[in-house]
């Protein structure tokens, strides 16, 4: 069963910024395009930097600006090295003003 959970307000996001948020012991990195909203795990494969504390966003890449690992936001796919495995990415709705994630 899906078990989508609210986790922020559309308009706490903000185009090329990263929200973190802990959900059920979980840590997750908010990533907004227009009305679109993508989710990833918010610690990197690498050296588990928390990604919404160190990055720089360009267009559908991540950087994770502790070592310069890239991911894309949408996949997770690991683009850059250092970092050898892809970042977890968990479905997003958008309802209204709130976004919620399936954890
Ligand atoms: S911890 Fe993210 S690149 Fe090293």
């Amino acid at each position: 069963m899906s078990d989508f959970t609210k986790v922020a307000q559309l308009k706490e996001l903000k185009e090329v910024q990263v929200k973190g948020v802990r959900v059920n012991g979980e840590e997750i990195a908010l990533y907004r395009f227009g009305d679109e909203v993508f989710a990833t795990s918010d610690i990197c494969t690498h050296e588990q930097c928390v990604i919404s504390e160190n990055y720089y966003i360009d267009g559908e890449e991540v950087e994770c600006t502790c070592h310069g690992s890239h991911f894309n936001i949408k996949t997770g796919e690991n683009t850059v090295p250092p970092a050898a495995e892809p970042l977890k990415t968990y479905p997003t709705k958008v309802d209204g003003e709130n976004v919620l994630v399936e954890i």
